[in-house]
Order: structure tokens, then sequence, then C-alpha cells
């Protein structure tokens, strides 16, 4: 029997290698209080695994759609979505940045077009991935802080 750090779910997933101290933004980025307020979700926060510390989320009874994955590689680039059944892990994904971030970050330049003109999606190329810096395509301003631009 493997050891769980939370109390195992029947059905859900668990986000786990998130960034150590990054779990809460993981949450906010699930939207659980104001979207799914019966939704229960347990946080770990720098727990010590195989590969050092870091947080673990786990959310019952819910999948995420591929724009919360998306947000969340954003933030934990190691994450592992694993989608769990009947207690089990049924599937194990790792979450990545794709080469352009398009309509989840918000560009920090408020005279940028897709700021000011509401039908244009944001858009950003990944100049690099580790640390990640992402520019916008638009006015190609750099990104500082990524996760406060998260919409
Ligand atoms: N039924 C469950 N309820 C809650 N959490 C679970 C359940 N089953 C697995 N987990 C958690 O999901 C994560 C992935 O489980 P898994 O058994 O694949 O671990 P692992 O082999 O260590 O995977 P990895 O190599 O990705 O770390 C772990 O954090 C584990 O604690
Ligand atoms: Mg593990
Ligand atoms: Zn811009």
């Amino acid at each position: 029997m493997k050891e769980l750090k939370v109390q195992p779910i029947k059905d859900g997933t668990v986000i786990d290698h998130i960034t150590p101290g990054n779990a809460l933004k993981v949450v906010k980025i699930l939207g659980i209080t104001e979207k799914q307020p019966d939704s229960i979700i347990s946080i770990a926060m720098n727990v010590v695994g195989k590969r050092g510390k870091k947080d673990i989320v786990k959310i019952e009874n819910r999948e995420l759609d591929p724009k919360e994955v998306d947000k969340i590689a954003l933030i934990a680039p190691n994450a592992t979505i694993n989608i769990i059944r009947n207690y089990e892990v049924a599937e194990k994904h790792r979450v990545s940045v794709p080469d352009e971030v398009v309509g989840i970050v918000k560009c920090p330049n408020p005279n940028c077009i897709s700021n000011t003109r509401e039908p244009i999606e944001t858009k950003f190329i990944v100049k690099s991935r580790n640390p990640l810096k992402i520019k916008c395509y638009y006015c190609e301003r750099e990104v500082e802080d990524i996760s406060s631009q998260i919409m």
C-alpha cells in the first residue's frame, strides 16, 4: 500500500509536483470559490517527496479542462495531472507550456491592442522556458509577473 500525503479520493484529479509554494495559485486558477462552491479540495504544501519539496492539490469529482491545464503549466511547469477513477490513477499527464500562449494571459501594457480592441485574443511568444519568459506578440512587452496576469 502506497503512502498518501492526504486522504485518498475516489474520483477526481490530483495535481502533483507543483512548484513548492504555488498550490494556492493553482487553486485560484481553478476558481474553486466562485465557480465550484461544492467541490471538495485538499491542499498539501511543502511535502517532501522523492524529488524534493512539492505542493499537491486534490479535487474531488472534477476533471480539468485544457485551458486550466495550460494555466497551471505557467506557474507549475513540472506538475503532473493525475486523473483518479475508483481510487486508482487512471491517467497521468505532464503539463507543458505551448510555443505560443493564447487567450490565458493578459498583456500588462494597457495600450496594447489586445487590451484596447475587445475581440482580439491575447497572444504571447515563449522566449525562454527555464526561467519562463513570454513576450506579447502584438506589442512585444515582456510579462514580468506571469502569475498575476493569468486570466
Ligand atoms: N486515490 C487517490 N486519492 C488521492 N490521491 C491519490 C490517489 N491515488 C494516487 N494519489 C496521488 O496521486 C499522485 C500520483 O500517484 P502515483 O501512484 O502515480 O504516484 P507516483 O508513482 O509517485 O507518480 P509520480 O512518478 O508522478 O510521482 C501521488 O501524489 C499520489 O499520492
Ligand atoms: Mg511520486
Ligand atoms: Zn501587448
